[in-house]
C-alpha cells in the first residue's frame, strides 16, 4: 500500500469517528447488492466525458458544490422549470457559469440500464465530482453512497446561499464550519479553484473598484484588465484561468493566491486574514497535505443535509420529478 492510500485509509478512520450527522446515514457499501458495478461504471463515463473536454471536471466539481449548498446534496440544481410548480435554480444568477448538468442526467440513463431505479442522481453528482478530481491528477476520494433525489428546488435559496465572489473570510469560514468542517478544512476546499475557470464579471468589481485590491499582483492585475477591458463586460464569454494550472488538480492555486494571483476576492482573501494565511502557505508547500484535507473535507460537503431514511426519491430522470 502506498503513502498515500494509508494516508486516506487512517483520513477515512478518523472521519469515521468525528462525524456524527448527515454522513453517518450515508454507506459506502450502500450499492453493494443492488448496483455491485456503480463506481466502474461512473469512472468509465467520466473517463470519456474527460477525454472530450479536459475541462469538464471543473465543472462537475462545481456542480457538486451548487447542488449540496442549496437544500443539501438532493440533486435539485438538476431539475428543470416545468409549467407548474418549478422554476429551476440555474436561473439565479448565483449559477452563472454551471456547465454540463446534462452530462449527470446522460450517466443516469446508463445506469438506468444497468440497475434500473436505483441509483439516484445526487449520488451520481457526487461519484462524478469524486472522479473529476482524480482525472485531474488530484487525490482518490472515498465517498458514502445513499443520498435521495429532492421533490423540489429554490431559486431563492440559491440566490441566498450560493456565495458571492466577494464573500468575506468570516463568511466563508462560517458556511464551511456549519458543515462540520475545521478551519483547515474550510480553507482546503476552496482549493477545488485549482481547476477550472471564471468569468469577467465575477472579476472586474476587483479591477475597476475605486479603492483598489491591495495584496494583488501589479501584472496580475494588468493581464486580467486586458482580458476583462470594461467594468461592465459586453458579453459574458471571455473566461480566466482559475490558477495557472487549470487542468490540474495540485495546490498550484494556493502558490498563486500567496503571490496575490488569487482570481476572486475571497481568493485573495484568504492569503491576507492571519486564521487561513498560515494555513494556505503550508497548502503551497506540501501538497499531500493539502490533497489529505482537501478529501476530508469534500466527504463532508458531499454529505451536507443529505435525504436518507425515506425522505426523497430515486429519480428516474434527473432533470424532473417521478
Ligand atoms: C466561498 C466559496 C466560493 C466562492 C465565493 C466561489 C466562487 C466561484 C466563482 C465566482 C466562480 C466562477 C464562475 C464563473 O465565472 O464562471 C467559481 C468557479 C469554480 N468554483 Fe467556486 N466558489 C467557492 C467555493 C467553491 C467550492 C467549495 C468548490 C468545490 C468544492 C468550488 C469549485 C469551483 C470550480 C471547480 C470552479 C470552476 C468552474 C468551471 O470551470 O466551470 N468553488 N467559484
Ligand atoms: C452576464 O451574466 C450576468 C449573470 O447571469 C447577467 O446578469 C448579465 O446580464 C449578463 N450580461 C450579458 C451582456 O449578457
Amino acid at each position: 500500500m502506498g503513502n498515500c492510500s494509508l494516508l486516506l485509509l487512517l483520513g477515512a478512520m478518523l472521519m469515521g469517528v468525528s462525524i456524527g450527522f448527515s454522513e453517518g446515514q450515508l454507506a459506502y457499501d450502500y450499492y453493494g447488492l443492488t448496483c455491485p458495478n456503480l463506481e466502474n461504471i461512473v469512472r468509465q463515463e467520466m473517463l470519456s466525458i474527460f477525454l472530450n473536454d479536459a475541462t469538464a471536471p471543473a465543472a462537475f466539481l462545481r456542480l457538486m458544490f451548487h447542488d449540496c449548498q442549496v437544500q443539501g446534496c438532493d440533486a435539485s440544481i438538476l431539475l428543470d422549470s416545468d409549467d407548474f410548480s418549478i422554476t429551476s435554480e440555474m436561473v439565479s444568477s448565483r449559477n452563472f457559469g454551471i456547465r454540463d448538468r446534462e452530462m449527470i442526467g446522460r450517466i443516469k440513463s446508463i445506469l438506468e440500464m444497468e440497475c434500473p431505479g436505483q441509483v439516484s442522481c445526487a449520488d451520481i453528482i457526487a461519484l462524478a465530482a469524486k472522479e473529476s478530481v482524480s482525472l485531474s491528477r488530484g487525490p482518490q476520494i472515498q465517498v458514502p453512497l445513499g443520498r435521495k433525489d429532492s421533490t423540489t428546488c429554490s431559486y431563492q435559496q440559491a440566490n441566498a446561499h450560493l456565495p458571492s465572489p466577494r464573500i468575506s473570510v468570516d463568511g466563508l469560514l462560517n458556511m464551511f464550519i456549519n458543515k462540520g468542517m475545521t478551519l483547515a478544512e474550510s480553507v482546503a476546499i476552496l482549493g477545488a479553484h485549482t481547476l477550472g475557470v471564471g468569468h469577467c464579471i465575477n472579476i472586474v468589481d476587483r479591477l475597476y473598484d475605486p479603492e483598489p485590491d491591495e495584496g494583488m499582483d501589479q501584472s496580475f492585475e494588468a493581464q486580467l484588465r486586458l482580458s476583462c477591458p470594461t467594468q461592465i463586460p459586453v458579453e459574458n464569454l471571455t473566461m480566466v484561468p482559475n490558477d495557472i494550472t487549470p487542468l490540474t488538480f495540485d495546490n498550484q492555486y494556493y502558490r498563486d493566491v500567496l503571490m496575490g494571483r488569487g482570481l476572486f476576492g475571497i481568493d485573495s482573501s484568504i492569503s491576507r486574514d492571519p486564521r487561513t494565511a498560515p494555513i494556505v502557505s503550508q497548502f503551497a508547500l506540501d501538497q499531500n497535505y493539502f490533497f489529505q484535507v482537501f478529501s476530508a473535507a469534500f466527504v463532508k460537503l458531499s454529505s451536507t443535509n443529505v435525504l436518507t431514511k425515506g425522505k426523497g426519491e430515486v429519480r428516474r430522470q434527473c432533470n424532473q420529478v417521478n
